[in-house]
């Protein structure tokens, strides 16, 4: 398939597969051991069904939101991914700007091959960064201090990652970066490679560096070094999401790192409610893992999600066309949410409600045989 034959962005990642070497591609692909949760972050969203509301005047449907205060045009957000440039020689710097276009976030990893300065150098545009936290607690000053200066408006802190997960490709791949790229944030650091003698290059990385210690009391410590608000993403049970409101979080991300982590947790659009539920409406919740469709927007918002957040298609679209490519996967989410909207009686963000959608663990009375 060529890219101008696409009508979906589940179909970029044929054409990615193509073009990518397979020590690449599997990184991006891969899930952690089974891959069980990997398949049930998509198969879960297939289980919710709609209940479509009819006769309701679609002539204009907006899907503007804030997020954070933020404005933008559509609930539908970028994730953080490591090491874009592998996927493409333009990387950040082509999601930035296809993100900026549509006048929606794109959050930026720690490890990106492009640092924080960059990716604002391209422009205006409202950008989130996602922080890992190091042990040499002066790395996480640097970080987050120049993402304050550089503009950006929240912090994603990821927390399911004290370790990474086993992602056996990356093992028979003996996965390492490109030697032309590096973790561009760590310049002069000297922290900003991995060792080429590693099964996983990254595994050892994050083995090596990353604060395994890190808990909930780092989170008033990081208020204590900047004003940004802070996101928990990787929270999927509603324990900790009422934690994460005790501790002052300004949002959680229900996360389960697009199954790469901790296998067989539960799809992401599984334990949405039971976060949402718990967070009592005090913080947004977001959500990302396996939406691909705008249905699934749709599923996600009318489950309590204020927005969600794409990973691998936005891979996968980069690797096929750069800044076009990605710019073609969030129109075409876009549309497809906004059609949604349109055959469900919805005319704004605020009409979907919770009985647009029969999940299975509801009760009887609003769901229909499923
Ligand atoms: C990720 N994710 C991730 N998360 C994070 O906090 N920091 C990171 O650097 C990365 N890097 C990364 C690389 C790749 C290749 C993938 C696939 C994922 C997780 C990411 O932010 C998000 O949680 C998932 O990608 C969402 O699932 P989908 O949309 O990929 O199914
Ligand atoms: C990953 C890390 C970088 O999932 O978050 O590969």
């Amino acid at each position: 398939m060529e890219v101008d034959q696409v009508t979906n962005v589940m179909e970029f990642e044929a054409i990615a597969k193509k073009k990518l070497p397979k020590m690449i591609y599997e990184y991006y692909a891969s899930g952690a051991e089974d891959e069980w949760t990997l398949k049930e972050n998509r198969s879960a969203f297939s289980r919710i069904l709609f209940r479509p509301r009819i006769l309701i005047d679609v002539t204009n449907i907006d899907m503007s939101t804030t997020i954070l205060g933020l404005k933008v045009s559509m609930p539908i957000m970028i994730a953080p991914t490591a090491m874009q440039k592998m996927a493409h020689p333009e990387g950040e710097f082509a999601i930035a700007r296809a993100a900026s276009s549509a006048s929606t976030i794109m959050t930026l990893s720690s490890w990106g091959n492009s640092s924080i300065e960059e990716v604002a150098s391209t422009g205006p545009g409202l950008r989130f960064f996602q922080l890992y936290v190091y042990k040499d607690r002066n790395v996480v000053i640097n970080l987050v201090k120049r993402a304050e200066k550089a503009g950006y408006k929240a912090i994603a802190l990821t927390v399911d990652t004290p370790r990474l997960g086993r992602r056996e490709a990356d093992f028979k791949n003996r996965f390492n970066m490109p030697p032309h790229l590096t973790l561009k944030n760590f310049e002069g650091m000297d922290i900003g490679k991995f060792d080429k003698n590693a099964d996983s290059g990254l595994t050892k990385y994050v083995a090596g560096l990353v604060d395994r210690s890190l808990s909930w009391k780092d989170i008033a410590w990081l208020k204590t070094i900047t004003h940004l608000p802070i996101l928990v993403k990787g929270v999927v049970t509603a324990e900790d999401a009422k934690i994460a409101v005790q501790t002052g979080a300004s949002g959680i991300i229900v996360s389960n790192h697009g199954a790469r982590q901790l296998d067989y947790v539960p799809a992401t659009i599984m334990a949405l409610e039971e976060v949402v539920q718990a967070v009592q409406g005090k913080i947004p919740v977001f959500l990302d893992g396996g939406v691909r469709r705008g249905t699934d927007v749709f599923k996600a918002l009318a489950l309590g999600a204020s927005g969600i957040f794409v990973g691998r298609p936005i891979i996968w679209s980069l690797a096929a066309d750069g800044e076009a490519g990605v710019s073609k996967a969030l129109q075409s989410l876009r549309e497809e949410f906004e059609l949604t909207m349109a055959l469900s009686g919805c005319r704004s963000l605020k009409e979907i409600m919770r009985r647009h959608v029969a999940a299975p663990w509801d009760r009887a009375q609003i769901t229909p045989r499923l």
